[in-house]
């Protein structure tokens, strides 16, 4: 179960946290990975990472919210695999926190061009051949704050739930093609994403305890808890879930 062998996928945002992690679990599955980030150091490290331990990885270089960035990246995928990918996981992703009066313009606008923009633009590139093919899978990161509101982030809960959205009716006009396209939605996951947030915070030690609470289960989750997640989606085991926003929340959102 879970064989990824012989998939071609690509992970954005795989030189940290979930992103790396989903890399690591695809390479373990038999998956060649382009580890795509625009840090391309912690892109070479993920890289030589799952070389290490016997897999196919590749740096790809990438800004996920600049289309001509995208579409050169793509180019030399297509360049290696005519075929297309068989997996795009939309992993790459930004946080802020205020409300709506600690918001500026600029950071709906930087938000919105990662979070958003860069699933678009991706998953148009990726989809045609995905269609000719009538297989594919694409996986996008929304977040527990697409499906319900969280205190203090109006920038990015917007955005995710601008990404549950386009998952959802990405699904519905492609599913006569047979591409599946689907959102994990994690709660807390500790990676620098979250460390860097809680460093925010006058007291961190105070703030990563209740961030921790949060969750029913008392803890927050690991990036390899949403790579089980990711391969479960990438893999024919899942051939008949499109459309969803699996939750992986340690209970968070199940109520009080
Ligand atoms: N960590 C959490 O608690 C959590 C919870 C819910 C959802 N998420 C979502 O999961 C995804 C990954 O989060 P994480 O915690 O692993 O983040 P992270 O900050 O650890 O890693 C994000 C990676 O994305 C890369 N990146 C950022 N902007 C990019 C761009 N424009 N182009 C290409 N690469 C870019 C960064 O260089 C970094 O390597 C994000 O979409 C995030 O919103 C995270």
């Amino acid at each position: 179960m879970f064989d990824l062998r012989g998939k071609v996928a690509l992970v954005t945002g795989a030189g940290s946290g979930i992103g790396a992690a989903i890399a690591r679990a695809f390479a373990t599955q038999g998956a060649t990975v382009y580890i795509g980030d625009r840090d391309a150091a912690a892109a070479r490290t993920v890289v030589e990472e799952i070389r290490a331990t016997g897999g196919v990885a590749v740096v790809c270089t990438l800004d996920v919210a600049n289309a001509d960035s995208c579409r050169a990246a793509a180019d030399a995928i297509f360049a290696t695999h005519p075929q297309g990918l068989d997996v795009l996981v939309n992993n790459a992703g930004i946080g802020h926190v205020g409300t709506i009066l600690q918001t500026e313009e600029a950071d709906m606008d930087r938000l919105y061009a990662v979070n958003v923009k860069g699933v678009f633009f991706l998953s148009k590139i990726f989809l045609p051949k995905m269609m000719e093919r009538r297989s594919g899978s694409i996986i996008n990161l929304a977040s527990i704050g697409g499906i319900v509101g969280v205190k203090d982030r109006l920038a990015y809960c917007t955005t995710k739930f601008a990404v549950v959205g386009i998952t959802k009716t990405m699904a519905l006009d492609h599913a006569e093609s047979q591409v599946r396209i689907n959102c994990i939605c994690p709660g807390r996951v500790e990676t620098p994403f979250v460390q860097a947030r809680i460093k925010e915070y006058p007291d961190p030690a105070k703030a990563y305890k209740e961030m921790s609470a949060t969750q029913a289960l008392g803890r927050m989750g690991s990036p390899e808890e949403i790579a089980a997640a990711a391969v479960y989606l990438a893999s024919d085991e899942s051939a008949f879930v499109t459309g969803s926003a699996l939750i992986i929340d340690g209970g968070l959102s199940a109520g009080k």
